[in-house]
């Protein structure tokens, strides 16, 4: 699918990457509905969705200078680690009747999150951000997880 990108506006650059993690998503489904092998599919939604979040809360969230946005922030930061779990929940259930009922609800998850993003929180991103994304480049550390996750309530005190 073609798709309009202006590779200087970051939320451009998020924005399609929402469009090909939804793309992937409906991909891994569709195998799993044939009762094909879905986790080679899932695994570059996985790669892809890490690498998404990772970049929001460690690139873009903490540059984002207006403070009204905190608690939206906050908010979009404890989906993440739903996400994370779900994707951790699809590749126990992987092969098994569970693995369509994690999809679905990883979708959902997805579905509400990325319109909240698209919504306003990217545009607040555009205004603090002088540099553009590259996002292809963006390498997430071995081991990194969702800042809520490792830190809880002792995050809100060091950078929201
Ligand atoms: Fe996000
Ligand atoms: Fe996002």
């Amino acid at each position: 699918m073609m798709r309009d990108v202006d590779e200087n506006k970051v939320s451009s650059v998020m924005i399609s990457d929402h469009a090909e993690e939804e793309d992937l998503l409906i991909q891994v489904e569709e195998a799993v509905e044939r009762g094909e092998d879905a986790l080679p599919k899932f695994e570059i939604l996985e790669a892809n969705l890490k690498r998404h979040i990772y970049a929001e809360e460690e690139i873009l969230f903490p540059r984002i200078e207006d403070g009204s946005w905190r608690p939206v922030v906050e908010e979009l930061m404890n989906q993440h680690c739903a996400i994370w779990d779900g994707l951790r929940e699809f590749k126990s259930n992987v092969g098994t009747s569970e693995a369509p009922k994690v999809l679905n609800r990883l979708y959902s998850l997805l579905k509400v999150h990325n319109s909240i993003e698209e919504g306003g929180v990217y545009g607040a991103v555009d205004d603090s951000m002088t540099t553009p994304l590259d996002l292809e480049r963006v390498e997430v550390p071995l081991g990194w997880e969702p800042l809520f996750t490792i830190n809880g309530a002792g995050l809100r005190s060091r950078r929201y």
